[in-house]
């Protein structure tokens, strides 16, 4: 298998092209952005965490039979995964209060949420993002009523998995991100990384955060957290 053109490039991945139609080769970078990419800094060594904690998860799931795009890793930083149609919308899952709910809504920070709260956002660099609810998702033709559903049912099924793992590790999953898309023959699956990145992660122990908030509060180096959640996660799932 060969790389080939490079198809697209986010604020921590590039995307290219194999020699085979059906598989996309995408390598995680160090660079780190916040405010939809007007904060951006390099962390040498990020881009590895990332991708082997994503490979981690989705391992993870795979093994406890959810189905998803990530076919195994190359390097340290590349990997390969199925090719799909992204459905332009990132869902959030929310257990726990933080970040936008909080700014949002005026709750305190760190409330259960029950039952978690799923949102939807269409996924625009151009627009920062913007919220979006289903009727709009599905006018917009974006996703019809029935691949709602299935999303959803989804992502509740990611979230039920990855609580108990993270549980397990001493780690409250507080919010993520996950994006899914189409296989050629229609089928939607999880797609995008699995990482501290899109994801709020705090130690139980110590309160602290594990994860990409870190580096948007200014608190020092994410790398330590995220090696930390890179290490427990390996002693757990080896
Ligand atoms: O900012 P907000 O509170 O809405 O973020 C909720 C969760 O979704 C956080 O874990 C954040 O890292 C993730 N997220 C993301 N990409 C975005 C927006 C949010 O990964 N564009």
């Amino acid at each position: 298998l060969t790389r080939g053109d490079l198809l697209y490039e986010g604020k921590a991945k590039q995307v290219f092209a194999t020699n085979d139609p059906a598989i996309i080769w995408m390598h995680y970078m160090d660079q780190v952005t916040a405010l939809n990419g007007k904060v951006k800094e390099e962390y040498s060594g990020k881009g590895e965490l990332n991708s082997s904690i994503s490979n981690l998860l989705f391992t993870y799931l795979s093994d406890q039979g959810l189905q998803h795009h990530w076919l195994g890793s190359i390097s340290a930083t590349d990997e390969l995964v199925k090719k799909v149609d992204i459905i332009p919308l990132e869902v959030v899952t929310r257990n726990y209060t933080a970040g936008h709910f909080v700014s949002r809504f005026g709750v305190e920070p760190m409330q259960k949420l029950s039952p978690r709260v799923q949102e939807l956002y269409y996924k625009s660099d151009e627009l920062d993002d913007p919220f979006m609810n289903d009727s709009q998702a599905v006018s917009l033709k974006f996703a019809s009523e029935a691949d709602l559903k299935t999303v959803y049912g989804l992502a509740d099924q990611v979230n039920e998995l990855l609580v108990a793992l993270f549980n397990k590790i001493d780690i409250t999953l507080i919010d993520y991100k996950l994006e899914f898309g189409r296989l050629a023959d229609g089928q939607i699956i999880l797609a995008d990384e699995l990482s501290p990145d899109n994801m709020r992660l705090v130690d139980q122990k110590t309160g602290k955060s594990l994860d990409k908030d870190v580096f948007r509060q200014k608190q020092g180096d994410l790398r330590v957290g995220y090696q930390d959640v890179l290490q427990r996660l390996q002693d757990a799932l080896k």
